[in-house]
């Protein structure tokens, strides 16, 4: 027998950083200890914006949030532990070789946020929330959310009813 994760996909059209980091926010705001997010897509769509929102949600002070680009991974304390981490620099088997599950297996007890995703997809857990972003236009973007797995499901469609 074959079994497909459930999934479901909720669309959001934002025309602001305000709007991206809102959304962000809501999400922080329902995620468990263990729970794992992916940001995609280009440059500047707003990915950093987002997870911004996400440790807001997360109380995490904003002072403490910036890009990960060069440091790989930060780490913030708020309601959960919140690990930042940033795959832009890195090929999957570097990935690995950090250390990537022994990282995810630390990150149980708080929030994984992962921008450039993309790039380990396939160390990842099946069961996670994948945002996708796409430029509209210099304001606009369109963002994809995916749960994955019951909790995440739930999630999306917590998001879609708002
Ligand atoms: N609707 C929007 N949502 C999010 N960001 C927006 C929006 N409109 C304009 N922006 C701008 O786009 C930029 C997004 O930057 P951000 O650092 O979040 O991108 P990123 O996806 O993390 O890029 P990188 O891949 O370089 O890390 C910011 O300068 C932000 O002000
Ligand atoms: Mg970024």
């Amino acid at each position: 027998m074959v079994i497909v994760p459930a999934v479901t996909e909720f669309t959001f059209m934002s025309s602001s950083p305000a709007a991206t980091h809102g959304l962000g926010r809501r999400v922080g705001e329902r995620l468990w200890p263990g729970s794992i997010v992916t940001l995609a897509g280009e440059l500047g769509c707003g990915k950093t914006v987002f997870a911004r929102g996400v440790c807001a949600g997360l109380g995490v002070a904003e002072r403490q949030v910036s890009s990960p680009s060069f440091v790989l991974v930060n780490e913030y304390a708020g309601r959960l532990p919140v690990f930042h981490l940033d795959m832009y620099r890195l090929d999957a088997e570097q990935g690995f070789d950090i250390g990537m599950l022994d990282y995810l297996a630390r990150a149980g007890s708080g929030v994984m946020m992962i921008e450039w995703a993309e790039k380990i997809l396939s160390l990842l857990p099946e069961s996670r929330l994948d945002v996708q972003f796409q430029v509209l236009s210099a304001r606009r973007r369109r963002i994809v959310l995916t749960g994955r797995g019951e909790k995440y499901t739930d999630l999306a469609k917590g998001l879609a009813e708002f």
